[in-house]
């Protein structure tokens, strides 16, 4: 679709920000994406055969797409690998397609993105089917030319997202990659009934947990306002809330042009701690019970160096209390699915420290909603 600037101005439906009405579509789009693949408490992947003789002689996954749809792949790196047991690799789009992959046809490519336009992208889908791979894409507008040129397509729900910066596409990509997901993992015979019904059990609570947080963003943006002049902010984290970090930061800088980095936790004392000093600001989403106690040491690290620390944790994690300058708490969600609902704060962080700063949130300087050029 292509949506000229003053119509679309008429339906920002009272928000200041599509940013904003976009973040706050997230727990209808989340519905909208998995409510129709759930039938009898079993994923159904709208008309997408996977048997189970195919989903057991998968070679390997590969992972493709830009931006924020690469950042849903990461997560989708870590939670496939964990359940289904299938190696995967993610590359940007833009590398993949130049560094000759090695694909064979008993390889699936997920490739994702919202507008389905990217040309990296799509060049990568090329990349990787003319080397024989099953590509299955997760896309967001409905007949776009990746989702005409995939052999399957798990279309996200997430209606039209006209804001330049990706935020409730994201979530609901990340939705239709935990279904996928469920589906390789039960399929191969990896996962329990148990584990299947409590997945689904928990996805099927995120969009009342991303209600509560909505509720409570005046928090978020109290925060940003207080800390609207900084230069410099890390984003730390370990597994999913390493590849979660990876979000937030670039929603920070595309929306607020403040530098940014996200880091894995554990990389701290390999360089980068030296740049800790005196009021750095650092934001750390905390949400996976078994590497917490790492989270707890790296956050109490940095604040030995003189960093300013914002945690990002569930409401049952009583230890980050003790160590972080401020804790923006999400409800007790599961971890193996806390992203789909713990990178909704770091949205509305970038959302806030944009608008503190005065820039144009919709329409960031030099970005474009879909990039079709090389
Ligand atoms: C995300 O906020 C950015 N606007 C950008 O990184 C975007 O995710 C990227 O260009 C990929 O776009 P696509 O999902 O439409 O392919």
């Amino acid at each position: 679709f292509k949506v000229t600037w003053d119509v679309a101005a008429a339906e920002k439906a009272g928000y200041e920000h599509f940013m904003m009405k976009e973040i706050c579509e997230e727990p209808k789009a989340i519905k909208d994406t998995i409510g129709p693949r759930i039938k009898n408490g079993r994923v159904v992947l709208d008309d997408i055969e996977l048997t189970e003789e195919y989903v057991k002689n998968i070679g390997k996954i590969h992972i493709v797409a830009c931006g924020t749809a690469y950042h849903a792949g990461v997560i989708a790196k870590y939670i496939i690998e964990k359940t289904a047991r299938i190696p995967v690799e993610v590359d940007v789009a833009s590398e993949f397609r130049y560094r000759d992959p090695i694909v064979t046809d008993k390889d699936m490519a997920i490739i994702i993105s919202q507008s389905g336009e990217t040309l990296d992208t799509l060049f990568a889908l090329r990349e990787a089917k003319k080397k024989g791979a099953r590509v299955l894409s997760i896309v967001n507008v409905v007949e776009s030319t990746i989702a005409r040129e995939s052999d399957d397509v798990l279309y996200t729900w997430a209606g039209p997202e006209i804001a330049i910066a990706s935020t409730k596409a994201y979530n609901a990509q990340l939705c239709a990659l935990y279904l996928l997901t469920l589906e390789l993992a039960y399929k191969r015979g990896c996962m329990s009934e148990e584990q299947y019904k409590n997945i689904i059990e928990g996805l099927q609570t995120i969009p009342d947990a991303i209600e509560d947080i909505l509720g409570n963003k005046g928090a978020i943006q109290r925060f940003a306002s207080s800390h609207c002049n900084v230069k410099n902010i890390f984003f730390i984290g370990r597994g999913l809330d390493y590849a979660l970090s990876m979000e937030g930061s670039l929603k920070l800088k595309e929306v607020s042009y403040i530098h940014s980095e996200a880091y894995a936790g554990g990389e701290l004392k390999h360089g980068t701690i030296a740049l800790i000093e005196d009021g750095t600001l650092v934001v750390c989403p905390v949400t996976q019970d078994d590497l917490m106690d790492k989270m707890i040491s790296n956050i109490k690290e940095v604040k030995a160096r003189g960093a300013t620390v914002l945690a990002i944790a569930r409401e049952s994690n009583e230890q980050v209390h003790k160590v972080a300058d401020e804790v923006f708490t999400i409800p007790d969600v599961d971890p193996f699915i806390a992203p789909v609902a713990a990178v909704t704060p770091l949205q509305l962080f970038a959302y806030y420290m944009a608008v503190v700063k005065g820039c144009d949130v919709d329409k960031p300087r030099n970005l474009t909603k879909s990039v079709t050029v090389e």
